[in-house]
């Protein structure tokens, strides 16, 4: 049996065409049930439908075999036990700063330390790190844009897209930190035990993506 974890929604949407091309198709849509595990058109392939940041987890655990999560959510995990043999180019966004749209960049964390807010705090810590600068990251779970506004934090670490979503808040873009996109990973203990069929997934969306671009 090959385990595959995907996240509804974006993921899930993109992903449904890399997964026909290795003639991989659900035999229900998670959008509509409320079942956690899918079966699939092939009687040793299924779904399991979980959280985002959770696809990594799954994976390196071997509860799932091969999954599909964004750099994002790589990077704050680690992706410690998998491997990453595919970026599917799809959900393609970045990581970055931002703060208020109107924050003096060259006074800002003069008094004191700077606030981070963030559901990427390993990211977070490690960027800022990076530029010998100590902050204070505040976890948060989501709607981070509104940290800056409410005082909270002073800047935040989210993924942006088009911008719009900061942009609507009164914030405005500042570090560039990662490009992401979704990638495939893959168990390592899996990739050596079920190679024969794992290889042949990993080869078949590999084609599609290629065909894509
Ligand atoms: P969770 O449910 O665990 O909180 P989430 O709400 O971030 O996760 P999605 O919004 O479905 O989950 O995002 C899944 C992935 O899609 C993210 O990890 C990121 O890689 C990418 N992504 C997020 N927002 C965008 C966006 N606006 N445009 C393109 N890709 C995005
Ligand atoms: C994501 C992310 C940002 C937004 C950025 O939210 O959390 O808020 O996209 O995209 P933009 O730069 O194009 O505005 P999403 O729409 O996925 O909502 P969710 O994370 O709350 O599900």
């Amino acid at each position: 049996m090959i385990t595959i974890a995907l996240s509804k929604g974006r993921i899930y949407k993109e992903t449904l065409p890399l997964l026909e091309a290795a003639n991989i198709i659900p035999v229900e849509d998670p959008e509509k049930s409320r079942k956690l595990i899918l079966d699939t058109n092939q009687e040793d392939v299924n779904l399991v439908i979980i959280r985002a940041t959770d696809v990594p987890t799954y994976v390196q655990f071997g509860a799932a075999d091969i999954g599909v999560a964004g750099k994002d959510v790589l990077l704050e995990h680690g992706a410690e036990g998998l491997y990453e043999p595919v970026d599917l180019k799809i959900a393609k966004c970045k990581l970055m700063t931002a703060g208020l749209a109107d924050a003096d960049l060259e006074t800002l964390g003069q008094n004191g330390r700077l606030r981070v807010a963030t559901k990427f705090t390993n990211v977070a810590k490690r960027f800022f790190e990076s530029r010998g600068e100590q902050v204070e990251v505040i976890k948060l779970y989501g709607s981070m844009e509104l940290g800056p506004i409410v005082g909270l934090a002073d800047l935040i670490v989210d993924v942006v897209d088009t911008g719009n979503t900061l942009k609507a808040n009164g914030l405005k873009p500042i570090d560039h930190i990662a490009d992401v996109s979704s990638r495939l990973v893959v168990n390592k203990a899996a990739m050596k035990m079920k190679h024969e069929k794992i290889r042949g997934i990993i080869e078949k969306i590999k084609a599609a993506v290629e065909k894509n671009a």
